[in-house]
């Protein structure tokens, strides 16, 4: 056990179908540690294996082979203790009882955990105030928005207080309003403010870059790459794209005296001419290729992008983040 790590992974495997001609290395040795009071993204496209690596994380499936521990005890050894540890979020699922309240889930699901009795109420109160629910509290689970529903799926992960998060696809399918909420309150709430240790999983690279402190790229099974959002865009051979759309006729050959010529590419878009090239310093060449330009072709707009993680993910794995 690494100290100061609340989550540790060990060469972990989860093999389905195990032996038959189809059989799927879900999880394929996957190593990692998460340190205490660290929100730690699990990235990566649909079937990756990021759902079967936090089910076999959170003891609700057994691992094939390797180890793991969870906030100092071993999933395979000491489930119970790890349980009473962890909170989870599993996407898409459903979590709570419909035709209950929200109070009556809440009250529910902490007498589950174990919740003393006499703390129940005052942590209840806590739970919808923190989620901006306590005006639903009495009205049925069914009646609320699936926005409202996944609010209470995460206040009912906290129920018992856990040190440990381990959340699924969080903001899958909800409307922009309540995604910008759960992510918010994971960033602020749950790690910056109480210090929560936070596995989350998510095939939007966007929420990744923006909420987690370290980022594993997890593709058919195995860990690609394991960085912070910074270092893993520093990590691509081309730091920035220089791109120019304009109109007229543009060829290669009027290029070819500039600086890292080999790397312009110029292609046709919906009747505008594109020049795009990759470059480490754009503010260098800029005028130079501004000035071939302007004899063939008027400018329209000039525009620099640094690499995205959907790049690197591209780049490392020749696959994309997006569905399909
Ligand atoms: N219970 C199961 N039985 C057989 N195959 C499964 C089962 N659960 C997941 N898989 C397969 O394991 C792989 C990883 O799935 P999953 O962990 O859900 O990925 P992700 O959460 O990254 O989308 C997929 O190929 C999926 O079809
Ligand atoms: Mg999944």
């Amino acid at each position: 056990m690494l100290e100061n790590s609340d989550i540790v992974v060990e060469a972990l495997c989860k093999v389905f179908k195990k032996g038959k001609p189809d059989e799927v290395r879900a999880v394929d040795g996957v190593g990692f540690s998460i340190r205490k009071g660290e929100l730690f993204g699990l990235l990566g496209p649909n079937g990756a294996g990021k759902t079967t690596l936090i089910k076999c994380i959170s003891t609700l499936l057994i691992p094939d082979g390797g180890s793991a521990s969870v906030g100092g005890f071993d999933i395979k050894r000491e489930p119970l203790r790890v349980r009473q540890h962890i909170g989870v979020l599993t996407g898409g699922e459903r979590s709570l009882y419909w035709k209950l309240t929200p109070v009556e889930n809440l009250r529910y699901f902490a007498t589950l955990y174990g919740v003393p009795r006499k703390v129940i109420k005052d942590r209840i109160d806590y739970l919808l105030d923190l989620m901006g629910l306590t005006d639903k509290a009495s009205v049925r689970v069914e009646k609320l928005s699936s926005g409202m529903k996944q609010k209470l799926s995460l206040a009912r992960v906290l129920a018992h207080d856990p040190p440990i998060l381990l959340v699924d696809e969080p903001t899958l399918g909800l409307d922009p309003y309540f995604a910008r909420f759960i992510r918010d309150f994971i960033k602020n709430e749950l790690n910056k403010k109480l210090h929560k240790t936070i596995l989350l999983t998510t095939h939007y690279m966007d929420e990744a870059d923006e909420l987690c402190d370290r980022i594993a790229f997890m593709n058919r099974g195995k860990i690609e790459a394991l960085d912070t959002p910074d270092r893993l865009k520093q990590s691509m051979p081309q730091k920035q794209t220089l791109e120019i759309k304009c109109q007229g006729t543009l060829e290669k050959e009027t290029f070819s005296d500039v600086r890292e010529a080999a790397s312009i590419n110029i292609s046709h878009e919906d009747g505008f001419v594109y020049l795009r090239m990759n470059t480490d310093n754009p503010e260098v060449i800029l005028s130079s290729i501004i000035e071939l330009i302007r004899e063939k072709a008027q400018i329209f707009s000039v525009r620099v992008t640094v690499p995205t993680l959907e790049d690197v993910f591209v780049h490392l794995t020749g696959a994309s983040l997006k569905d399909g």
